[in-house]
């Protein structure tokens, strides 16, 4: 039987205690989902490949609601700031929420019949993710990005609609500012 618990989150760091999983995403798992490969390549060479994310779960197939934190590095690859790959969820009818602690960023969503919109990334705001938008993670600060998720545990990741296509918007940096740009290679 699952028991009630406090499980503590740390805002900066992302630290899940207890969690259940955890996996990280490197830049060439990244391969792909930026638009300059080359400057993927000169990224990967020059960090030592480093991590792009971390994503940390609580997570119990025996509940309906699972939570944890994704912790986002900052960086650049070209012009393109440091993003999560982005998914549809494979159960059209689940949403969910992200509250950021730490750190400023941008989420980009997208509808199926290409409606695009952001909400802003920063701690006190929780993004409300209706069902059936693509979402995806952008670390536009200097520091760590962590936020909270909450979302229906068996909802599943579709990412390779994204990989696939692409994403309409890109978010990079002009001026030293985070901007958002129509992707060339959106197909
Ligand atoms: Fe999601």
């Amino acid at each position: 039987m699952l028991l009630p618990e406090g499980v503590v989150i740390d805002g900066t760091t992302g630290a899940v205690s207890p969690s259940t999983d955890r996996y990280e995403k490197r830049l060439s798992d990244l391969r792909g989902f930026f638009r300059d490969d080359a400057a993927l390549d000169r990224a990967i060479a020059e960090g030592g490949d480093p991590i792009a994310y971390e994503v940390i779960d609580y997570r119990h197939q025996a509940s309906d609601l699972a939570f944890g934190t994704t912790i986002m590095m900052p960086g650049k690859v070209g012009d393109e700031f440091n993003m999560t790959r982005g998914h549809y969820h494979l159960r059209t009818e689940c949403g969910e929420a992200y509250y950021t602690q730490s750190g400023e960023g941008l989420l980009l969503l997208e509808s199926r019949d290409g409606e695009v919109r952001t909400v802003e990334m920063k701690p006190g705001v929780c993004a409300f993710i209706p069902p059936d938008w693509a979402h995806r993670s952008i670390n536009t600060g200097k520091d760590k990005l962590v936020f909270v998720w909450f979302c229906a545990t068996d909802a599943g990741h579709d990412y390779g609609s994204i990989k696939d296509r692409g994403m309409r918007k890109l978010v990079v940096e002009r001026d030293g500012k985070p901007a958002l740009v129509d992707n060339p290679n959106y197909a």
